[in-house]
C-alpha cells in the first residue's frame, strides 16, 4: 500500500452504507459479520436516528449492560442506583456493600464545593507590570462582555465567580493565563465555560493590543479545566467494629478492620496497589457516570489527577479505627450534570436520572461517590479475606460458558460442577465437552 492509498478521504461524507463498503472492502472482512452491524440497529428509526447524530461515521449501536444496585442509602435517602458496566461482578459487589452499609446507618455524603476552572493560556511580549496594571480594567471588559451569555446561568445561580491574572513566565517566556472560576449549578457546563472563554479570550487581546503599548498579546488557547478539585465530594461510612462481621470472613471482625487499615494504608503509599485501588472505586463510580450520561473520561482524569496531587498518586479512600468504631472515607473531586449533554437526550440515561428521583447535580455527585465507595469497601474486603477470585470466577464462569455456547442444562451442570474447582477457559471446555459427548 502507498502512502496516499493509506489515506482514506471523504470518509464523513458517505453514506453508512457506502462507509461499510469501503470498510469492508479495505479490510477483507467476512461478509457474513456485516450483519452485526445491522442486528444491532435500533427498531425504532426515530431512535435509531437519535443515536446516529450523537457521533459521527456512525457504523452502529454498541450495546452495555445496564444493571441497578438497590439499596444504596445515602444521607438517609434510599437509592436503586442504574450502573452501566461491563464488568461481570461489579453490580454484585456494589450490592452486597450497599445492602451491607444500609442497616449501618448508609453512605454519609457532602459537597464541599461545585467550582470549576477554565483558562484562557495567552502570550504577552511586553512588560509584565503593565499587564498587572491594566488586569482589573481588563477583567472588568471581559465580563461585561459575557454577561449576556451568563445571564441565564445567574439566574440559576451559577455564573463567573473569580477571574485571575496568573504570570507563568518563569516557566515559559511570555506565557500568561487568565484563570476564571465558575459555578455551573446542574449543567456539567463545558460548552457555557468554553463560550465565555472564548469571548473573554477576545476581548482580552483585543483591549491589550489598543491600550497597551509596550508589547504583543496573542491567544494561545482557551479552554476549560477538567481538573476540578473544588468540586469535591466526600462519602463515608462508619460501624462499630463487631458490626463489621458479615464481611470479615474466618477473621474476627477486629482483626479484619485491622488488616483493611493496613490495605488502605499500602494503597496510600505504593503506587502500583493505589491504581489498582482507584480503578476499584471507579468501577462504581464510572458505572453510574455512564449510565447518567455524563463524562466519565473528564470524571476519570481529574480523580487520578487529584490522587497524585500532593506529588505522589495514592489511594481516593482512607480508612481510620478510632476505639471500637470502623470508618472509612472517600474523597473525590467529580465534574457531574443532571441537565443538558446526553442527560435529556439519551432516552436511557434520562430514565436513569429519573429512577433517581431526577437529582441536582450535587445529589448525583454523592449517589456517584457512594457506588464507588461501595464497590471498593467490597473488593478491599475480598481481598484481604477470602480473596477476590471467589466472587469473580462465578461471573467469569457465565461469561466462558457464553462463549462456549453452552445451553441453560450445560450452564447447570458445570456451574454446580465447579462450584468448589479452580475455572480456568480449558477446564471448562474440556468438562463442557465430556458433558456433550456422554450426551451425545
Ligand atoms: C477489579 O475490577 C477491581 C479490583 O482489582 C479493585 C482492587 O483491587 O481493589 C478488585
Amino acid at each position: 500500500m502507498t502512502k496516499n492509498e493509506r489515506i482514506i478521504s471523504g470518509f464523513s461524507k458517505l453514506n453508512r452504507s457506502q462507509r461499510i463498503d469501503l470498510i469492508w472492502d479495505r479490510l477483507g472482512l467476512d461478509e457474513a459479520s456485516r450483519s452485526v452491524l445491522d442486528n444491532f440497529l435500533h427498531q425504532s428509526p426515530a431512535t435509531q436516528s437519535l443515536f446516529e447524530e450523537f457521533s459521527e461515521n456512525f457504523l452502529t449501536n454498541f450495546f452495555m449492560p445496564m444493571g441497578v444496585v438497590p439499596n444504596v442509602v445515602v444521607n438517609d435517602q434510599s437509592y436503586i442506583v442504574p450502573m452501566v458496566i461491563e464488568e461481570s461482578s461489579v453490580i454484585a459487589a456494589a450490592s452486597r456493600a450497599a445492602k451491607f452499609w444500609a442497616s449501618r446507618g448508609g453512605f454519609q455524603a457532602r459537597v464541599t464545593g461545585m467550582v470549576k476552572k477554565g483558562q484562557v493560556h495567552f502570550s504577552w511580549s511586553g512588560e509584565s507590570k503593565d499587564l498587572k496594571a491594566a488586569f482589573p480594567f481588563l477583567k472588568e471588559k471581559m465580563l461585561a462582555a459575557t454577561h449576556d451569555l451568563t445571564a441565564r446561568m445567574r439566574k440559576r445561580g451559577g455564573g463567573i465567580t473569580a477571574v485571575e491574572l496568573v504570570d507563568k513566565t518563569d516557566e515559559l517566556a511570555n506565557y500568561y493565563q487568565v484563570d476564571v472560576s465558575f459555578e455551573t449549578a446542574d449543567a456539567m457546563g463545558a460548552n457555557f465555560i468554553n463560550s465565555c472563554l472564548e469571548i473573554m479570550a477576545g476581548v482580552l487581546v483585543q483591549e491589550m493590543n489598543t491600550k497597551l503599548v509596550s508589547g504583543e498579546a496573542s491567544v494561545i488557547m482557551s479552554i476549560l479545566s477538567n481538573y476540578t478539585p473544588d468540586s469535591l465530594v466526600e462519602c463515608w461510612v462508619e460501624c462499630d467494629i463487631d458490626e463489621l462481621a458479615p464481611f470479615s470472613g474466618k477473621l474476627k471482625p477486629v482483626e479484619f478492620a485491622q488488616k483493611f487499615t493496613t490495605a488502605s494504608r499500602i494503597a496510600q503509599l505504593d503506587v502500583s496497589r493505589a491504581v489498582t485501588h482507584n480503578k476499584g472505586i471507579y468501577n462504581g463510580v464510572d458505572a453510574v457516570v455512564l449510565a447518567t450520561g455524563n463524562d466519565w473520561r473528564a470524571v476519570e482524569a481529574c480523580g487520578h489527577a487529584y490522587a497524585a496531587s500532593n506529588g505522589n498518586y495514592r489511594s481516593l479512600t482512607f480508612a481510620e479505627i478510632d476505639g471500637n468504631r470502623f470508618r472509612y472515607t472517600l474523597r473525590l473531586p467529580l465534574a457531574l450534570g443532571t441537565v443538558g449533554g446526553l442527560t435529556k437526550t439519551h432516552p436511557v440515561s434520562k430514565l436513569a436520572l429519573e429512577m433517581l428521583g431526577k437529582p441536582d447535580a450535587k445529589t448525583l455527585m454523592m449517589i456517584a461517590a457512594a457506588a464507588g465507595l461501595a464497590n471498593n469497601f467490597a473488593a478491599v474486603a475480598s481481598l484481604t479475606t477470602v480473596g477476590i477470585q471467589q466472587g469473580h470466577m462465578k461471573m467469569h464462569l457465565t461469561n466462558i460458558l457464553n462463549q462456549l455456547g453452552a445451553n441453560a442444562e450445560e450452564k447447570s451442570a458445570c456451574t454446580q460442577y465447579f462450584s468448589d474447582k479452580n475455572i480456568a477457559y480449558a477446564e471448562v471446555e474440556k468438562y463442557l465437552n465430556q458433558i456433550r459427548n456422554i450426551n451425545g
